[in-house]
């Protein structure tokens, strides 16, 4: 097999504590080797291979792993993110905005659309994402969001209930029957997830349950959408049914934290960008991660409430705003997005992993807070392959 060796390493960020300095596992003036998709060993620099990347005294990270996103949906919301900044208030029946658009759109033009965004997330550093469904709200254009997204990953996330559709207005329990019925068996073969958004306004707690439960006996993982817009039962509907993440968790108890930070494992994740571009509180970070509760940062990238695949924007705020240090949220958006995803095969670059790694044009990850919004991925590795490469 031939090896492919990331050279002249300034500074390699593995993500395994054991591996080197700190939590992130630094080790200074290192080679990646990679043997086909994987990992094979860290090295001094200098190691031999069949073919070399010099990242010449430069910083390298593991691939961000971005767990919550919504890349396959049709039209266009700027108008309404204009108004927000402009004093109207974040509201989620922009949904049915989206959903209409998505509706109209051929599979083909849904695969277009998503395929562009996935291109713009790798060249964002991004080796690893999942996708949800989510705008098609009904079984057809669920299924189709739902085959287009298994064409880009395979955490594929159906979210049937995302909002309550036009046409059952005032009926929420019967679309709760459509989503756990026949929408779950069109979408069941192309979805290793079932996610719920469990809010004021959307669905409460005995309809998330049922939700989640269907999913569940459909051999889907758990996974929900609570306490974005306000306190709420959706943090300790997700402990209580062993979900793998709750994401936003803007709006947090004492309890709320109490029951992740006791639960099996429910990853709190954050979506920092949301809470810019919805002018919402961040989420309290510091008081979470004190508790030892797992967290990760994602982007979101939706047309209505997060418009973005830049992760390193995402760190920024985690840091800036939300009392995150740059290697909590450095990890946060690698592996604890492997850990909301329950994988360990992404999001650290130790031998076994899958060689997702990312050349940052800096000679260390902090550069990510320090030069905000500046382009700082200069090569990108998928899989042992290079994909992109700027330097
Ligand atoms: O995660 N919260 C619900 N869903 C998306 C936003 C959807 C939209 O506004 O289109 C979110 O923020």
């Amino acid at each position: 097999m031939t090896a492919l060796v990331i050279d002249n390493i300034g500074l390699l960020v593995t993500g395994e504590p054991e591996l080197g300095e700190g939590t992130l596992g630094l080790v200074r003036d290192a080679a990646l080797v990679i043997e086909g998709d994987t990992v094979a060993a860290i090295e001094r620099a200098g190691a031999a291979g069949d073919e070399r990347l010099d990242a010449a005294g430069r910083c390298v990270i593991p691939g961000f792993v971005d767990s919550h996103t919504h890349l396959v949906f049709a039209g266009d919301r700027a108008d309404e993110f204009a108004a927000r900044m402009a004093g109207r208030p974040y509201a989620a029946s922009g949904i049915r905005v989206t959903t209409a658009a998505t509706r109209d759109a051929t599979e083909d033009e849904l695969r277009r659309l998503a395929r562009a965004r996935r291109a713009e997330a790798l060249g964002a550093g991004i080796t690893h994402l999942e996708i949800k469904s989510g705008y098609g709200l009904d079984t057809e254009a669920e299924r189709r969001s739902c085959a287009v997204a298994a064409e880009l990953t395979d955490d594929v996330t159906f979210l049937g209930a995302h909002a309550v559709p036009p046409e059952y207005e005032g009926r929420p329990d019967d679309y709760v029957e459509l989503v756990c019925g026949e929408m779950l068996d069109a979408c069941r073969p192309h979805a290793r997830w079932i996610d719920v958004f469990c809010e004021e306004g959307a669905f409460d707690a005995d309809q998330s349950r049922r939700v989640l439960e269907a999913g569940r006996a459909a051999g889907l993982g758990l996974r929900v959408h609570g306490n974005q817009l306000g306190f709420g039962p959706g943090v300790q509907l997700a402990v209580e049914m062993g979900a793998a993440s709750v994401d936003h968790c803007a709006y947090m108890t004492d309890e709320d934290i109490a029951a992740l930070a006791g639960g099996d494992d429910t990853v709190a994740t954050f979506l920092p960008a949301t809470d810019f571009s919805t002018r919402q509180p961040y989420p309290d970070a510091r008081r979470a991660i004190d508790a030892g509760v797992g967290v990760a940062v994602a982007t979101n990238c939706n047309p209505g409430s997060s418009y973005t695949t830049s992760m390193a924007f995402c760190i920024a705020l985690a840091v800036r705003d939300m009392n995150m240090t740059p290697e909590e949220a450095l990890l946060a958006a690698t592996r604890g997005g492997a850990r909301a995803l329950r994988r360990d095969d992404v999001g650290r670059l130790a031998p076994g992993a899958r060689a997702d790694a990312v050349v940052l044009d800096a000679p260390s990850y902090t550069h990510l807070v320090y030069r905000p919004g500046v382009p700082l991925v200069g090569a990108v590795v998928m899989a042992g392959v290079v994909v992109l490469l700027e330097l």
